[in-house]
């Protein structure tokens, strides 16, 4: 079924209507998208089922991958979330609003459909006015998961969720690309010791100065996967991807040889690499991230990155995986991992 998806276009004259119209359709039970700091997400009352409902079907989302809840007070959090523990109250001082979801007991009336039938809840305080300003004008707290097709790499803009979800959502806000470019951090706040369930906006060095411990999930190492979101196929594109991962001063050379492999094989080949890396190697269809020297910016590039080349038809895309495994790199290598299907480790 296709509904006609509203897009608003944000400019200082008009942002307060905008708000208001979009906060009575999300009160009314409807879907809206919206940017964060981090990526754009589409949300919905996250108290009213039938409207949680509708972004499971938008987006094509498995019926057991539970929803953030995000919020623009911290009274919303005691509304929904109970049993908070004093860290929560650190980390929330320390952080929001920001990109750090926490995981906390959830309060027995937030629907099922929002937590998949959790007990738990995931929260979080945005900070982009425009996220804030349409969760006061909706006077609810809104489930939002990233406003991509389920699979597909995240939106950081509102054309990337245009071309993901036009036609089945009420609206979309335009409030330009996302600053921080990948998704919050994600961590459990449930057990006695905290745990890291995404890597995300907030390096885990930054949330260490401010817990006594904390164990780190790593699904990619065969760790247990606690944070349902984290067993599927993920910021996949169409193209198969080839991730070279190691040593940076290599990857050049690495990457050279692997073009050279392919092309000789008849492939058309797309590179997703640093600016330093682009300075070894060549290719028609080349996408530079940002400098090794300055990480947030390939972070804010990642899927804008994944997303062109997956349209140039090529036959695999190969990226360069030449990075620091630290502050936003971990985040940024975990998703590259993910959206791999071949590793090449130098
Ligand atoms: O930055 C972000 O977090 C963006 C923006 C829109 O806020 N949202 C986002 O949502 O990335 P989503 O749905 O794409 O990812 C949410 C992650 C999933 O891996 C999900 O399984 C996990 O959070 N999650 C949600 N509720 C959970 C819970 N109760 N326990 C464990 N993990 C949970
Ligand atoms: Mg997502």
């Amino acid at each position: 079924m296709t509904i006609e998806t509203q897009v608003f276009r944000t400019d200082n004259h008009n942002i307060l209507e905008i708000l208001r119209t979009c906060g009575k359709i999300i009160k009314q039970g409807g879907t809206v998208a919206f940017p964060t700091e981090t990526v754009y997400g589409v949300g919905a009352d996250a108290l009213n089922s039938e409207a949680v409902r509708k972004i499971f079907i938008a987006k094509g989302r498995p019926a057991d991958n539970p929803l953030i809840v995000h919020i623009s007070t911290e009274a919303q959090l005691r509304e929904i979330a109970q049993d908070i523990p004093e860290t929560a109250f650190t980390l929330m001082n320390a952080f929001w609003p920001g990109p750090l979801t926490l995981i906390l007991n959830k309060k027995a009336f937030v629907p099922e459909i929002t937590t998949c039938g959790l007990d738990t809840i995931a929260v979080r305080m945005p900070n982009n006015p425009l996220a804030l300003g349409l969760i006061e004008e909706s006077g609810t707290p809104i489930a939002a998961p990233s406003a991509n097709l389920s699979g597909k790499p995240s939106p950081t803009t509102a054309e990337h969720v245009i071309a993901d979800l036009n036609g089945k959502i009420d609206a979309i806000i335009d409030g330009g690309p996302a600053i921080i470019g990948v998704e919050s951090t994600v961590l459990d706040l449930t057990s006695e010791i905290p745990e890291l369930l995404r890597p995300g906006g907030i390096s885990v060095e930054e949330i260490r100065k401010h817990v006594g411990e904390l164990l780190v999930c790593d699904s990619l190492k065969g760790d247990v996967i606690k944070s349902p979101g984290m067993k599927y196929t993920h910021y996949s594109p169409e193209t198969s991807m080839v991730l070279v991962l190691g040593n940076c001063i290599s990857v050049g050379d690495k990457i050279s040889e692997l073009v050279s492999d392919y092309q000789l094989a008849g492939k058309r080949v797309g590179l997703l690499v640093t600016r330093e890396t682009a300075e070894e190697v060549f290719s028609d269809h080349l996408f530079i991230l940002g400098s090794r020297d300055d990480v947030s910016e390939i972070a804010r590039n990642l899927f804008a990155g994944l997303r062109h080349l997956d349209q140039q038809n090529l036959d695999v895309i190969i990226a360069d995986g030449g990075l620091m495994d630290e502050g936003i790199g971990a985040a940024v290598i975990n998703r590259l991992r993910k959206a791999a299907d071949k590793l090449v480790v130098i």
